[in-house]
């Protein structure tokens, strides 16, 4: 299945929107009347490459569906905007303490711990002010705005799940480190598709099938992150590698092993796949994109 063909493909399809991403962060957004360290600081973040995932899912969602790309562009830069900000917060001394991310210096080493905090703020609240004002009708900024908001609630109990613990402790260990996945990095990823999905004025099935999709891509996603954690150079990923077992993180490879995880990786790309199937070929390039997720090394 992962012939050449399809990972060169898969590469192209997520690149295929990228300019358009990174033009309307930069210019759709008015950084213009903040104070000028702290639109430095929002900039340095959210304008530093990355791959993208989430914004093109939901420009990809949308027009699967038969929306235009034009119209999912507010939601698919609201998403990655808060994508960033969870990146940001991610990387803080509090959580991960991480030093470098996308190749550089994470932000509060750029900018320092406060700016990072507070930034992240910025690019969370952005994210919703630009939603608000999309050109879209009222029924679906709404929709937009409570689709968002439920996830992000999501990927941050996640990210307390991550890093503070506080999970059921009826469930076994691989049951936890689902919960954990499914929310801090599976929540904004069904999100993606969900928004698309809403842009587009899918139905009732096809909005069920995408979010399927999402659901299989998003914990798919997180686990082929830990793999990169334990197989993958810095330099290679662009992020320290090798950090999940020394902070002592519930992942999938310290529950299950590394020939395991890559068994849940292919079982979920085949659920990622078959939940397309109401779609027909007009979800090839969304299938293509969850087979080159699933052997990602960066
Ligand atoms: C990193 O996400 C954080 C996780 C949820 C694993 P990505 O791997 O999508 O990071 P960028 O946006 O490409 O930098
Ligand atoms: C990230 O999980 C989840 C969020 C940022 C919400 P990780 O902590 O594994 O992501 P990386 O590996 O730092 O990108
Ligand atoms: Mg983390
Ligand atoms: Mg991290
Ligand atoms: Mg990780």
């Amino acid at each position: 299945m992962h012939n050449d063909l399809a990972d060169r493909s898969g590469e192209v399809i997520l690149k295929e929107f990228n300019d358009t991403i990174d033009a309307w962060l930069d210019h759709g957004i008015d950084w213009s009347g903040l104070p000028a360290n702290l639109a430095e600081a929002g900039r340095y973040s959210v304008l530093s490459g990355g791959k993208r995932l989430r914004p093109v899912l939901v420009l990809m969602s949308c027009r699967c569906v038969g929306g235009q790309v034009e119209q999912a562009l507010p939601a698919a830069g609201a998403l990655e905007l808060v994508h960033c900000f969870s990146l940001i917060h991610d990387d803080l001394p509090a959580l991960d303490n991480d030093l470098l991310r996308r190749n550089r210096p994470t932000l509060h080493v750029h900018s320092g711990e406060a700016m990072a905090i507070l930034a992240g703020d910025l690019t969370l609240t952005m994210a919703f002010a630009e939603l608000a004002k999309a050109d879209l009708s009222a029924e679906k900024r709404i929709a937009l705005v409570d689709e968002l908001a439920r996830s992000t609630t999501d990927m941050v109990a996640g990210q307390v799940y991550d890093t503070l613990g506080g999970l059921p402790e009826e469930r076994s260990a691989i049951e936890q480190v689902q919960l954990v996945h499914q929310n801090k990095t599976g929540a904004l990823i069904r999100c993606a598709c969900r928004m698309g999905a809403i842009c587009g004025n899918a139905e009732t099935d096809t909005m069920r099938a995408l979010t399927n999709y999402g659901d299989a891509m998003g914990l798919m996603f997180q686990i082929v992150d830990d793999l990169i954690d334990v197989t993958q150079s810095a330099e290679h990923v662009g992020k320290a590698t090798g950090k999940d077992a020394d902070l002592g993180k519930l992942t999938y490879p310290e529950v299950l092993g590394i020939d395991a995880c890559h068994e849940q990786v292919e079982r979920l790309l085949q659920e990622a796949i078959e939940a397309l199937s109401p779609l027909g070929n007009a979800a090839d390039d969304l299938a293509v994109l969850a087979k080159f997720m699933a052997i990602r090394t960066r």
